[in-house]
């Protein structure tokens, strides 16, 4: 079994290079078999949900070839009438947007209920919402599939009672190519709902208003290939931002749309932090220790859940008091148990978290118990006093890329080892490193 090994205390430095957004190229790597020409996509994450994806699409008879890390071409002239389902597809979520994209193009889809991070209920009642209005038939069936099927898909007018990602995006594939126009209100506005969209547009969908709460689609025959390059990720900037702060570092963050980092900057700005931004990356400076503050999670543009236990293990080290609230997603703070292992003072109470900061973190043994709290806890360790073992890592190789090595190229000592031999010889080379 892999794991980190940390020794804490050394504050980042440098320059990080952000990669694709993850939660875009899910639904941009699914949106692109609806083409039965090839679909070239580039700058994708090379991250684990990814590749089951891309994995899942090659099992139904799609055509995928990878001729760069970060390029996929996809076809989709020759997808197989069968149910998507395989072990690795079982535990993503975004496995889901195949349903969107296969009733969509072929009036019928069925793929296996979907996994992801177990950070609350997550139905899908929204998406099959969303289908019945255009007139498909939506039912689970054994042994666990979502399974979809329309004779024909009519545009409709939709009204999504919560904001949601993936619905928005599911409803989108499923009406490009319905017969009239469909209208979606109170839809999501996040970042990868606007990417999926211009990326569709670029295959010739016909969809406006998307980054605005009502979306106007008018149905189109079918859609052509394209040559399309993802937007860079959101959360894993947000995230080298925040550890950067948490060991008071100096970190420029590039390769990002510092618009889409608005409400993170302006968090930062607000407990201290010095952050400049310029055309496509953002530094961040933390020379001192920080202040408290009161963060809600919300909907895009408001502050992103993904960054909510990053926000926390910042305030958790902050000057006073701070008040979290995770409004998304009920089941959001278990990594503050694993903070308590390193000193961290928050109290959970209901969706608020109450977090009195303090000085420092001692190095500890620790779980990631999903994906965004898994890299917060490491920022954790990386401020620590100390050593810090995480394990549970392939949580936060779902969704970030190298990882390890992007915060070693900042001065981080972390290193991924399956032993106790490897342990003992990374913490060598990191003292090796210090005292040379
Ligand atoms: C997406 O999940 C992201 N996942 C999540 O990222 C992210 O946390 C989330 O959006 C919110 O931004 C992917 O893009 C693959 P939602 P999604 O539908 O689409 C409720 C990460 O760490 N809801 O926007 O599943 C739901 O329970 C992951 O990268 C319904 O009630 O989230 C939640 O309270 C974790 N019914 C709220 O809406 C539905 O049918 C928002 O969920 C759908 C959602």
């Amino acid at each position: 079994m892999e794991y980190y090994v940390v020794k804490g205390g050394s504050p980042l430095s440098g320059e990080v290079e952000i990669a694709g957004a993850k939660n875009a190229a899910l639904a941009i790597v699914a949106a692109a078999i609806m083409a039965d020409e090839p679909v070239t996509i580039e700058n994708v994450p090379d991250v684990s949900d990814i590749r089951a994806l891309v994995g899942a699409i090659s099992d139904i008879g799609g055509e995928v070839a990878h001729p760069e890390r970060h390029t996929y071409v996809i076809n989709g002239a020759n997808i197989k009438d069968e149910p998507v389902d395989n072990e690795a597809v079982r535990k993503i979520r975004g496995s889901y947007y195949l349903i969107g994209a296969l009733l969509g193009k072929y009036r019928k889809a069925e793929v296996a209920l979907p996994g992801g991070c177990n950070i609350g209920l997550r139905p899908i009642d929204q998406h099959i919402k969303g289908f019945r209005a255009l007139g498909a038939n939506v039912s689970v069936v054994p042994p666990g599939h979502v399974r979809a099927e329309a004779s024909c898909l009519v545009g409709s007018h939709i009204y999504m009672d919560v904001v949601s990602v993936g619905a928005t995006i599911n409803i989108i594939m499923a009406a490009i190519m319905a017969k009239g126009n469909t209208i979606i209100e109170n839809a999501a506005k996040e970042p990868h709902v606007v990417d999926l969209a211009n990326f569709l547009n670029s295959m010739g969908a016909k969809i406006r208003g998307a980054g605005t709460d009502v979306i106007r689609i008018r149905g189109i025959e079918k859609l052509h290939g394209t040559n399309y390059s993802i937007i860079p990720d959101q959360i894993e900037a947000g995230t080298f931002m925040y550890a950067a702060a948490c060991t008071r570092g100096d970190v420029t963050i590039t390769n990002v749309i510092p618009k889409h980092l608005e409400c993170l900057t302006a968090k930062l700005t607000e407990i201290g932090c010095e952050v400049t931004e310029s055309d496509d990356s953002v530094r961040v400076v933390a020379t001192r220790r920080l202040e408290h503050t009161n963060v809600k999670t919300l909907p895009y543009p408001g502050f992103p859940t993904d960054m909510q236990p990053q926000i926390s293990v910042l305030l958790g080290l902050s000057r006073g008091t701070s008040i979290v609230t995770e409004s998304i997603f009920e089941n959001r703070f278990k990594y503050t148990d694993e903070l308590a292992k390193m000193g961290g003072n928050v109290r959970v109470e209901g969706n608020t978290a109450i977090i009195d900061g303090v000085e420092n973190y001692t190095g500890a043994k620790i779980t990631a118990p999903d994906l965004r709290a898994g890299a917060a806890l490491v920022a954790a360790a990386l401020a620590a006093r100390g050593y810090s073992e995480i394990y549970d890592i392939h949580y936060i190789e779902r969704g970030y890329e190298d990882f390890p090595e992007k915060l070693r190229s900042l001065g981080a000592f972390i290193a991924k080892v399956s032993n106790k031999d490897e342990e003992r010889r990374a913490i060598n080379g990191f003292n090796m490193r210090i005292v040379g």
